[in-house]
């Protein structure tokens, strides 16, 4: 036994190497830089400070709840495949994370309701996510919670199955890049949000999101505003086979706010809304609540949000902007430059732009009734 383990685990200054036969987390123990290559099944693992984790194989994500710990009682939440704790860390090595959702474990023994696990989530500062492939994560896949100056560069993910299988999850953070990553999956491909956290400065480009036809594969801020969302560039990307392409979405009781947010330069095909805002998301209030003119108070704080040049390629699926505020949430200084959206003769119909409560300027815009002022379109055109 002891042979094995040793020809398993081949150790270089600090630099380990595991394969099939070796411990995934024991070598993260005892060395500084783990080399993960072959097929490992291993149970989950902390990466801490300073620590680089390369995977070269193929790692399965443990496949029954046994392995894992409970995190937090109160959100019965499961530890993550792989958890990064700490600063100055590296996970990168152009091989393959199955989180093996397929299993669904979605209960433990005792019958009791639990979240799966993420598959990967980062604590901490400067952390660099590289050249991975995550495939089947149970929930979501990468998420980055309270952190500061963290890169996700190179990345693809392919989640099948079920819902809330988010891609990227920017959580309470600042200061992060996502650049050339690759999200098909059946909830959103990036998401912003600000749970435990204020979430600002943050930049995502060249994603590439996918959904499976009529779900997921979304660009999007919220729901989950609560600590204030802001200066958020998202731009050079493509969406494809999604419901809702851009998608802003929180309710009254989140509260907090989204400011700052530019989409540029964002190409769609095969999405039936290439704009989703939405201020009543996950209920507690009603589109009824809609307003004509902009109300004194906001219970969240939505204002300058700009999408320009946002292309969807014809097609007769298309089914126009949704951009539905409420009085207690309405959508305040929207700049719309450069939208092209269309699809069938529904195109040229105010119905196309579905509007409440929200209020901006447009211009260059096709089909034109953002800048038609009617009932159901609240603003004005900037001349
Ligand atoms: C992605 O990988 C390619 C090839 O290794 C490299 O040229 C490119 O710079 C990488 N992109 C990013 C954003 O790191
Ligand atoms: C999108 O849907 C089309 C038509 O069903 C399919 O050919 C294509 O592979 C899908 N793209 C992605 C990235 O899933
Ligand atoms: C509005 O957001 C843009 C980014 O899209 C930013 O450059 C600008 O300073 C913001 N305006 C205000 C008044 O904060
Ligand atoms: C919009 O689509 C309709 C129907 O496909 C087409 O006749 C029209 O030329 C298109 N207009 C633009 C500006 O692309």
């Amino acid at each position: 036994m002891l042979v094995v383990v040793l020809l398993a685990v081949v150790e270089a200054r600090g630099a380990c190497s595991v394969d099939e036969r070796g411990d995934v987390r024991e070598a993260l123990r005892r060395c500084t830089s783990v080399r993960v290559v072959g097929e490992v099944v291993a149970k989950p693992v902390v990466v801490t400070e300073s620590q680089t984790l390369e995977i070269e194989g193929r790692w399965r994500a443990w496949p029954t709840p046994d392995g894992f710990k409970i995190l937090e009682e109160k959100h019965r939440q499961y530890q993550p495949v792989i958890d990064v704790v700490g600063s100055r860390v590296r996970v990168t090595g152009g091989g393959v994370l199955d989180g093996q959702g397929d299993k669904y474990w979605w209960h433990d023994r005792a019958g009791n309701h639990l979240r799966p696990p993420r598959l990967l989530r980062v604590r901490g500062e400067d952390v660099e996510i590289s050249r991975l492939h995550f495939i089947n994560s149970p929930f979501w896949t990468i998420h980055l919670f309270l952190c500061r100056r963290v890169t996700v560069t190179n990345v693809t993910i392919t989640n099948i199955g079920a819902s809330q299988t988010d891609g990227v999850d920017v959580d309470s953070c600042e200061q992060t890049l996502v650049d050339s990553i690759r999200v098909t999956a059946r909830d959103d491909a990036i998401a912003y949000k600000a749970t435990m956290g204020v979430s600002r400065a943050h930049v995502a480009r060249r994603v590439y999101a996918a959904g499976d036809g009529s779900r997921g594969g979304s660009l999007a801020v919220g729901s989950e505003t609560n600590r204030g969302i802001s200066d958020v560039l998202i731009e050079s990307s493509n969406v494809e086979n999604a419901s809702a392409g851009i998608l802003i979405k929180t309710r009254p009781s989140r509260g907090g706010y989204i400011r700052n947010i530019l989409f540029r330069d964002i190409k769609m095909a095969r999405v039936h809304r290439p704009l989703y805002l939405d201020a009543a998301y996950g209920g507690d209030t009603t589109s009824d609540d809609c307003c004509a003119v902009p109300p004194r108070d906001s219970a969240v704080d939505v204002t300058n949000i700009t999408f320009n040049t946002i292309h969807a390629t014809p097609w007769d699926g298309l089914r126009g902007a949704t951009l539905v505020g409420t009085d207690r949430v309405p959508f305040r200084d929207l700049h719309f430059r450069g939208l092209r959206l269309n699809g069938t003769a529904d195109a040229a119909k105010p119905s196309f732009y579905k509007c409440c409560c929200a209020f901006g300027d447009s211009s260059d815009t096709f089909p034109p009734s953002l800048a038609r002022p009617t009932r159901r379109v609240c603003w004005n055109k900037k001349s």
